[in-house]
């Protein structure tokens, strides 16, 4: 309602400035290829031509990825997904379905199994050993669907993580799965060559996963079937009356649809036409999904305009412009499936109702692994090929359980993983292991041990300055300032909250990042300005005036923003972008005196750099026992609070051995506390880690955070842990109010 009064009051008095604040009447699509943005900016001037409202906007992604974190980050608004990727960026971030595709057959479909009715044996329970008719390897209703559901309900044997083509062949004697031994999905020519065995395409045709071998797609997985090359197919709910009583190509004259049973997840048969009731899951349609922040408002409005848009350029042949053909673009289906006859409403908004219960449960059997593998959450390049170096590295020294590395956005998406069994663990700092703990349930099994200092796995939060700068703590007001991240323990959590706490920087409604940046010139606080940390938009954005990461990059909370974590906030007050750094006490050490090889620290001093102590004094950077401004809780490595404790002993003796051969920072082979070779620093463990300790006695996030850890988290957060959550609500509402009234105001100056 707000914001409509707004745009009426700017619209009436024509101010340019004020149609840009009104954010709401534009809806950017995001597209992944030149020729969709060109589609794309087609459908744009097709709709501007009808006055469509909200405007489209386009916006060229690199990827599907680079298109969700767009629309995360409210760069774009819009995009079309299959189920699959639906599944990962609700995971990521917890998107929105707004409208669905509709095709001439219906808004999804059935992925069913059919056998032969005179072969009684048959039922979903008996396929292990049997052969096996796949529309294509990979593909929803042929592969991903009956896979998925036979790894997830456990009915074949998990080979490996993310291995389901190895442990499809495993379990079937034969198959025809088009493209099982094709380059892309067999790189590693290790897959079972028994998954092509029954497919009949002539010479470098055979298992082709197109037209060329004949058992390709539905109809070719249902005449595999029929033929007697195997005893199961995986199709969909129409496939069968599609080739018998008369329908279908020349094979499939003969055949009738009583001769064939559906088999049920019960272990039941049912006749083809009980589908509805008999089938391994409802398959959605593809979807327009938006960000998990729109409000309904919002997703009302890009209905509206889509439902308006295919009213006018929804049908075939339309010669200004139509919406679902591709050709004229060179492409196939761009922005949306060219077989698209109607978008039409989701339901529900939510992605999970939007995909159902068991089409999620074969997309996570997909994603199986075997019993106590270690799924190590990452959220970088760097950390992703670290990651991959240390499972080899394990593997060869036949450490077990064996480490995958699924990939997530940001910390917050490895907890959300980790919460829905898709991840086991992850390395996280104080303010994130208290969210985890908090909000998804988490434990710590091990933490980081940086000396024999402080052999209890903790950790001291300084803060450093040149030598020949002449302030102490008290007079950091106006200064220029380096911080590890937003809500990180050393670079947020314990300077703000010991400057809150001692009256410096003075918090109004509980808004810190407005009372930050208002206390310091300018800042490089990654993450501050990201929805996470965000939501409303309203923090200052001198809080990223010092950052110099490049485009998107600039500001994110992780090593993609070179000022980032302690080694980057060193770096941001060692060249001279700020005058006060908030890290760790070992941090200048790590980095000063040749102990970092990259070009900005060579030739560093050490004697260069000195601590700012509490009581307004300087210290030499050695001193940080009695000159720093909290002991903190270290890093800890965190797994799901519902893992048993077997299954937690096992992840510490992974990594207890582990690190009994690969903890060395010198040598040839992986080092677990180095991350020299790749892109960052801190990649999975901090670099400054000397080993890894056995949580003990600490083992709730409670207890590893400490109580006055917790405190200062408290005083930052402004909530009480267990959250309430009320005081954030009142706060953000009003802080909304006043920034309307600025706008409403700046429109009526300008
Ligand atoms: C199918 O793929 C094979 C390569 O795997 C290729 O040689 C063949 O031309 C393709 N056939 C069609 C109809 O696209
Ligand atoms: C989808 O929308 C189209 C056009 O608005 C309509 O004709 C059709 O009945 C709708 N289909 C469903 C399944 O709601």
């Amino acid at each position: 309602m707000m914001q409509q009064f707004l745009a009426l009051i700017c619209l009436s008095i024509a101010s340019q400035i004020c149609v840009t604040i009104s954010q709401t009447t534009t809806a950017t699509w995001c597209t992944v290829a030149t020729n969709e943005q060109a589609k794309c900016e087609a459908m744009k001037t097709a709709f501007t031509k009808a006055n469509l409202v909200p405007s489209l906007a386009c916006v060229q992604g690199t990827d599907t990825f680079d298109c969700l974190s767009k629309i995360h980050t409210g760069a774009a608004d819009l995009i079309t997904l299959d189920g699959g990727d639906i599944y990962t960026a609700g995971i990521e971030y917890g998107v929105k379905t707004v409208m669905a595709e509709t095709y001439s057959d219906g808004d999804g479909y059935y992925a069913v199994a059919v056998a032969k009715n005179s072969d009684t044996s048959m039922t979903l329970n008996s396929l292990k050993g049997k052969r096996s008719c796949h529309t294509g390897v990979k593909k929803t209703a042929g592969w991903n669907v009956p896979v998925g559901y036979l790894l997830g309900e456990g009915l074949m044997d998990v080979v490996d993580c993310n291995s389901d083509i190895k442990s499809a062949g495993m379990f079937f004697s034969e198959s025809c799965a088009p493209g099982a031994l094709s380059a892309k999905y067999n790189p590693n020519e290790d897959n079972p060559p028994s998954l092509c065995e029954t497919c009949i395409g002539q010479g470098n045709y055979k298992c082709a996963r197109n037209s060329s071998e004949p058992y390709y797609n539905y109809h070719g997985a249902f005449r595999c079937l029929a033929e007697g090359s195997g005893d199961v197919a995986f199709v969909k709910h129409l496939t069968v009356q599609e080739n018998t009583d008369g329908n279908g190509d020349q094979w499939a004259q003969n055949l009738k649809s009583t001769n064939y049973v559906l088999l049920c997840p019960d272990g039941t048969r049912k006749p083809v036409t009980e589908y509805k009731s008999c089938n391994l899951a409802w398959v959605p349609s593809h979807a327009v999904i938006t960000a998990a922040s729109a409000t309904m408002e919002k997703i009302n409005s890009y209905r509206k305009l889509l439902d308006d848009g295919q009213k006018l350029y929804g049908t075939d042949g339309n010669p200004e412009f139509d919406m679902f053909d591709s050709a004229n673009f060179q492409g196939k289906d761009l922005l949306f499936k060219d077989s698209t006859v109607s978008l039409n409403n989701t339901d529900s908004t939510e992605y999970a109702t939007y995909l159902g219960v068991p089409y999620i449960n074969t997309i996570r059997g997909l994603a199986a692994c075997p019993a106590g593998s270690a799924r190590w959450c990452v959220v970088s390049d760097g950390e992703f090929d670290k990651c991959e170096a240390m499972k080899k590295a394990f593997a060869t020294e036949n450490l077990k359980p064996d480490i995958s590395c699924p990939r997530a956005q940001n910390q917050e998406g490895c907890m959300r993983q980790i919460r829905d069994g898709q991840a086991d663990l992850v390395t996280l700092d104080g303010g994130d292991i208290v969210t985890a703990g908090n909000t998804y349930k988490m434990q710590p099994v091990a933490g980081e041990n940086y000396g024999k200092e402080d052999a209890t796995a903790s950790y001291w939060a300084v803060a450093v300055a040149k030598k020949g700068t002449d302030f102490g703590f008290d007079d950091l007001q106006g200064k220029k300032s380096c911080h590890t991240g937003i809500m990180k323990t050393s670079g947020w959590i314990v300077p703000i909250g010991t400057l809150m706490d001692r009256g410096e920087i003075t918090v109004e409604d509980c808004n810190v990042p407005v009372a930050v940046g208002a206390y310091f010139s300018s800042s490089c606080v990654p993450g501050a300005k990201t929805p996470t940390y965000d939501p409303d938009n309203l923090n200052p954005e001198n809080l990223c005036d010092l950052c110099i990461g490049q485009g998107e990059d600039n500001c994110v909370r992780n090593n993609n923003e070179p000022y980032y974590g302690y080694t980057g906030a060193f770096r941001c007050l060692a060249e001279g972008a700020g005058e006060v750094a908030f890290v760790k006490h070992v941090t200048v050490g790590d980095n000063t005196n040749g102990n970092n090889a990259a070009p900005w620290a060579s030739g560093l001093d050490k004697a260069d750099f000195e601590l700012l102590c509490p009581d307004g004094s300087r210290k030499a950077v050695d001193d940080w026992l009695t000159c720093n401004l909290a002991r903190v809780p270290s890093h800890a490595v965190m797994t799901s609070g519902s893992k048993s404790t077997e299954v937690k002993e096992e992840y510490w003796n992974l990594l207890k051995d582990g690190q009994g051969i690969f903890a060395s920072d010198t040598g040839t082979g992986f080092r677990m506390f180095d991350s020299e070779g790749y892109e960052g620093s801190d990649l999975i463990f901090k670099d400054s880690t000397v080993n890894l300790v056995d949580v003990g006695e600490k083992d709730t996030y409670q207890k590893w955070a400490g109580e006055e850890y917790l405190k200062s988290y408290e005083a930052v957060t402004c909530l009480r842990l267990p959250a309430s959550g009320a005081g954030q609500i009142t706060t953000s509402v009003a802080v909304t109010l006043v920034s309307l009234v600025v706008a409403v105001l700046s429109c009526i100056y300008n």
